[in-house]
């Protein structure tokens, strides 16, 4: 059986803690999209875990897959195995051979394109991993595979053809200097090493085959989504997008296993109980915002506002991990819940940072939109129509801090009163049960109502 875990926001709801806790009687944990623009954090005896491309579940011993949906930089794939050995783990991982490789110039020509369009405040804020450009090579038809990373002549020819088009790309259209990342033969010697490496540590397979076999053996299967529905190149607000599919379909097409067997498990949609965003494009609901990351954004929204969104930020770390830059906050948005859910078909959702916004005395929920004077219940599909969309909110009164550690070992009913109603509502509004509420960041303050392996 399966169990899909997909971002229903933005990015960043919390996924990887509850793929901890959902995967404790899993055997394999399976990526099934994006590269190391993802940070998933698992908290284990107090440890915190930050993975940027490591399948969440090997922290607990699992077996982890990066599928053919993926795109890996090796050279962060091997730094972050050989981090998680020095911390005493024997973290056990296989490549799918038919997942795209990152190279230095994807990384290079991330940042080059980003660059110039900064020029016109156009850039999407990417994480600078070379996310778009490897899969712009995917789609293209000349993107370099793990499975070739093992075979030296197909590694050189793939990169004479591929890298003088790029340095073209560099030097010629934006005019910079391409420099070392460009260099095929130190990219040929660099990457053959990784190759090696992969097949001597038996870290390559054909993700569908192994994971349908693990299936046939009845053994228990999650699909580990990264990034949010929002910023899905297909159903998110474009181009303010990833380059991937985080939604449930990708679960299929970047893993190898049919869309029937993905549907027929479990797909549980992570929510963070408010919104956050990292990057540009619109966000109806955000209070205040932060100035470069909010289109048009410097510094005029009003105090109370202000202290509201500093308040979340504080309560729920909303800073980024590396930069420490405070992260764009806002209201739960309801039309982004029913897009997502409508999307990836949701038989579950899991709730994160219930405990954050205990202390306020009232909090607002996004019902509905008014675009042009009709009232819409989902996210419309152009960027600028949803920049313009009103958002129609719901009052609901806020509740107070409590021993939440104690509340997740009570279950579902220990929960502020305040807490319930807010939470039942959303439940309601999408016709989709809590599976999960988290009241901290360790598997031992999350609230379980459903195990979906049970
Ligand atoms: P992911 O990218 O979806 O896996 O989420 P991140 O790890 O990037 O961000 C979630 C952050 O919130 C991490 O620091 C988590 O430890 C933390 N977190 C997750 N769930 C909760 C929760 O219920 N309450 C609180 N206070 N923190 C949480
Ligand atoms: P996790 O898995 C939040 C955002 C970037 C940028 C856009 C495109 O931790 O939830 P990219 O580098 O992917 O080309 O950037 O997507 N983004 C994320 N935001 N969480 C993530 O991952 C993200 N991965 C990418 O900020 O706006
Ligand atoms: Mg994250």
């Amino acid at each position: 059986m399966t169990v899909t875990i997909v971002g229903a926001q933005l990015g960043d709801e919390g996924k990887g803690g509850i793929v901890d806790l959902y995967g404790e009687p899993a055997d394999i944990v399976a990526r099934y999209q994006g590269g190391d623009n993802a940070g998933h954090t698992v908290v284990h005896d107090d440890v915190e875990y930050k993975l940027s491309l490591v399948p969440s579940g090997v922290v607990r011993g699992k077996t982890g897959v990066l599928g053919n949906g993926c795109v890996v930089n090796p050279r962060t794939l091997f730094e972050e195995i050989d981090a998680l050995q020095e911390r005493g783990l024997d973290p056990d991982v296989r490549v799918a051979r038919r997942a795209h490789i990152i190279f230095p110039y994807h990384r290079r020509l991330d940042g080059i394109e980003e660059e110039a369009k900064s020029e016109d405040d156009q850039e999407v804020g990417t994480t600078g991993r070379g996310i778009g450009p490897t899969y712009e090579d995917k789609a293209g038809r000349r993107g370099v595979r793990a499975g070739d990373l093992a075979n030296p002549d197909i590694l050189k020819e793939r990169l004479e053809y591929a890298v003088p088009q790029k340095r073209a790309l560099a030097e010629d259209v934006f005019g910079v200097e391409a420099g070392e990342a460009f260099d095929i033969e130190a990219l040929y010697e660099e990457y053959r090493e990784y190759g090696n490496r992969l097949e001597r540590e038996g870290m390559l397979v054909n993700a569908g085959d192994f994971i349908a076999s693990a299936l046939d053996d009845g053994k228990k299967v999650v699909f580990e989504g990264a990034q949010g529905t929002i910023i899905d190149i297909d159903h998110g607000n474009y181009p303010y997008v990833t380059s991937s599919n985080p939604t449930a379909g990708g679960a299929a097409t970047g893993t190898g296993i049919s869309p029937g067997v993905v549907g027929g498990g479990e797909v549980i949609g992570i929510v963070k109980a408010y919104l956050s965003r990292v990057g540009s494009g619109p966000m109806p609901t955000e209070l205040a915002g932060v100035e470069g990351d909010t289109p048009g954004y410097e510094g005029e929204a009003g105090e109370q506002e202000e202290e509201l969104a500093e308040f979340i930020r504080e309560e729920g770390g909303e800073y980024g991990t590396v930069t420490g830059r405070p992260r764009r906050v806002g209201y739960l948005d309801m039309p982004i819940l029913r897009h997502a859910t409508r999307a990836s078909g949701f038989t579950g959702l899991a709730v994160n940072h219930v405990d954050t916004l205990a202390g306020l005395e009232e909090l607002k929920i996004c019902h509905s939109y008014t675009l042009d004077g009709d009232e819409l219940q989902t996210v419309p599909a152009t960027t600028e129509q949803w920049a313009n969309c009103e958002p129609n909110y719901r009052r609901f009164d806020g509740w107070e801090n409590i021993d939440w550690e104690a509340a997740a070992s009570e279950g579902y009913d220990a929960l502020p009163e305040n807490a319930r109603i807010y939470l039942d509502y959303v439940s309601d509004e999408l016709d989709t049960p809590v599976y999960a509420v988290g009241v901290g960041p360790s598997r031992e303050e999350t609230i379980v109502v459903e195990h979906p392996f049970e």
